[in-house]
């Protein structure tokens, strides 16, 4: 037995190598050509080919010049060790309730095996419309409330001010995919108002027992589309389609990853899926990362795409209300549910 309580102990399939592997990491792709004022049409098809051939072959990629303010992204991750380096106590005033209020947390499990990590969580729109009842016939709706802590007292500003900093940049992302879909450009952003989506501070302790616990345990994401801003320690792995093989993604100074959600593999009818991924944690160093979640209104009925659906390719999907499903995730304790509960 390692020294970790054995909540965190992973079955022995699913424990990390500690030894791994960097040989062919996800694509790194530069945004450049989607930014520029006079854009040059090549390039940005170019770029639309790319993030296309990504978001199929491997469900994940990098970005660089994306266009986030480097200050505004140092200033959070300055705040969340602040925050982190507090006392228990003073982080459980600012604790998650299960359905309405949002804030810190320390017991998450992923596939029911707890996770070696604390995490606070915030939403971008405030308050967050929410459908009240699990029951189909009550359409009432209720609000998630953001907890802001006292220490650090700058927190709150800086998380709003880098919210805004992510939504601009993933409905960048979801043009550039809508294009690769051969969709209009703007097809994705009635979704995206009143949108539920949040942001996540992760710290991931050094554990003593690296071999037998993770960080974060395998899943896939149920949202949209995930951002995420990951520190110089590294940890995240992501199972390559082509074999299978868990693959480290190396660290990038100031690049974003992106990995394609549930309801892009819905929407899109499986033209691209969402990916395992999982967070090795190491005995030496803590981690931190930075998790942004598009996600769509609780009203959309998430479905395949009518543009995307024919004889020759029938919806592989039935339609999911997006506000019921996460809902029911967050009255379940988190528990992830898969998108392959809906699939016909
Ligand atoms: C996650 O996938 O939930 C977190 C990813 C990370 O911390 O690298
Ligand atoms: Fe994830």
């Amino acid at each position: 037995m390692g020294e970790v309580d054995p909540a965190f102990i992973q079955d022995p399939e699913h424990r990390p190598k500690l030894c791994f592997s960097e040989a062919e990491g996800i694509p790194m792709i530069d945004l450049s050509p989607s930014r520029e004022k006079e854009k040059d049409p090549s390039a940005l098809d170019r770029l639309v080919k790319e993030i296309g051939s990504a978001c199929k072959e491997w469900g994940f990629f990098q970005v660089i010049n994306h266009g986030v303010p480097l200050d505004h992204r140092h200033k959070v991750e300055a705040a969340a060790r602040e925050f982190f380096g507090e006392s228990k106590e003073e982080k459980n005033k600012v604790r998650r309730d299960a359905v309405k209020v949002l804030g810190y947390y320390d017991t998450e499990h992923t596939k029911n095996v707890r996770d070696w990590k604390e995490v606070f969580d915030f939403s971008v729109e405030e308050p967050t419309l929410v459908p009240a009842s699990l029951d189909p016939h009550n359409q009432d709706v209720t609000h998630w409330h953001n907890q802001w802590p006292h220490y650090p007292p700058y927190l709150r500003e800086v998380c709003q001010e880098y919210a805004k900093d992510m939504v601009k940049l993933a409905l960048e992302l979801m043009e550039l995919i809508a294009l690769s879909l051969g969709l209009p450009q703007k097809r994705f952003h009635e979704f995206f108002k009143d949108q539920t989506s949040f942001i996540r501070l992760n710290h991931y302790p050094p554990c003593p027992s690296p071999h037998l616990a993770l960080g974060v345990g395998r899943h896939k994401d149920s949202g949209v589309l995930t951002i995420l801003a990951q520190d110089d320690v590294g940890g995240l792995e992501v199972k390559r389609k082509s074999d299978g093989e868990w693959v480290r993604v190396r660290p990038t100074p100031n690049a974003y990853i992106i990995n394609v959600g549930d309801m892009i593999q819905v929407w899109s009818n499986e033209a691209y899926e969402s990916v395992e991924h999982r967070v090795m944690v190491n005995s030496e160093k803590e981690r931190f990362s930075i998790p942004f979640f598009l996600n769509p209104s609780h009203y959309t009925m998430v479905e395949p795409l009518e543009e995307l659906v024919n004889e020759n390719n029938p919806a592989k999907y039935k339609p999911y209300n997006w506000g019921k499903f996460l809902v029911t995730r967050k009255r379940s304790n988190f528990m992830k549910l898969d998108v392959e509960n809906i699939q016909i």
